[in-house]
């Protein structure tokens, strides 16, 4: 409470804005109380009252007052195609910012699968050569907060223990957060028991999807998923797509939408 806010810079790159719908429904912390408390969220385009030049000179503002201090989040990936046309902010490609802000930031969350590993707009034949923000920052540490979108409280609580510490969490090998991603979804899963049992949902509204068995053969992806969704839970901890029926489709993992059972091409 008695340290100054630490100054925010959020940028939208690649993406379709659902990590930030995520984001804005943290309840713990409440993020109003982020907001308004505890950082101070200088430039993110989905929120700000400011627009254009404006907008512009308030992020170049924090860059010049907290050089090497403030953090950067990053959601949606980054574009090299044809020198970065297919995503511009303020005039330039949104590739050529990336760098821009990075360069003076203490650290970068690279927030959602779109920017840990390009997610959608980097599935075949990924037409803009969409890559994830790592692959460009590489002078910063990166944490990783895959999903498509992550929960809200696992954002939320990667950038509190920031604050709370003045350092970036623990990580896994992959570069994530341990906190939230060193369980396999099934290590937790509420129906773990019916997959140790061998029931199993043949397919979908059969008898044993009615009873809450297994949805591992149909397509079930958390033996091989890392993330929170089964002990976090979203929505306040309200449930998790497996609890609500459908097998998880491994949207933490890279390359995901190129390996999930359910899109094909
Ligand atoms: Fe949208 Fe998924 Fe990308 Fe988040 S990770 S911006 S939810 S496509
Ligand atoms: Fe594992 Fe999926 Fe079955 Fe849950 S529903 S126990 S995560 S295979
Ligand atoms: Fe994603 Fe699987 Fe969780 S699809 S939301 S990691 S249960």
């Amino acid at each position: 409470e008695t340290k100054p806010r630490l100054p925010v810079i959020y940028l939208n790159l690649q993406e379709c804005t659902c990590c930030t719908e995520s984001l804005l429904r943290s309840a713990h912390p409440l993020i109003a109380d982020l907001i308004f408390n505890m950082i101070s969220l200088d430039y993110m385009e989905p929120l700000q009252a400011a627009a254009g030049k404006q907008a512009e000179e308030i992020r170049l503002k924090t860059m010049k007052d907290y050089p090497g201090a403030y953090l950067l989040i990053v959601e949606g990936s980054a574009t090299l195609g044809d020198g970065g046309v297919y995503c511009t902010i303020g005039g330039k490609s949104s590739t050529e910012l990336l760098k821009e802000v990075a360069n003076g930031a203490a650290a970068v969350i690279a927030y959602g699968s779109c920017a840990t590993n390009a997610c959608v707009q980097g599935a075949y034949p990924n037409p803009t050569q969409a890559v994830p923000i790592r692959k460009v920052v590489k002078n910063k540490p990166v944490i990783d907060v895959p999903g498509c979108p992550p929960i809200a409280e696992v954002i939320t609580g990667t950038i509190v223990h920031y604050l709370t510490y003045g350092k970036i969490p623990e990580l896994t090998n992959l570069g994530r957060p341990k906190a939230f991603y060193q369980h396999r979804v099934h290590d937790n899963c509420v129906r773990r028991a019916f997959f140790d049992a061998g029931q199993f949902v043949e397919s979908f509204d059969d008898a044993g999807a009615k009873q809450g068995w297994c949805l591992y053969k149909v397509g079930c992806k958390g033996p091989t998923t890392y993330n929170a969704c089964a002990i976090t839970e979203w929505n306040d901890g309200v449930s998790y797509p497996i609890k609500s029926g459908h097998p998880c489709i491994g949207c933490s993992e890279n390359n995901y939408f190129d390996n999930t059972p359910f899109y094909t091409r």
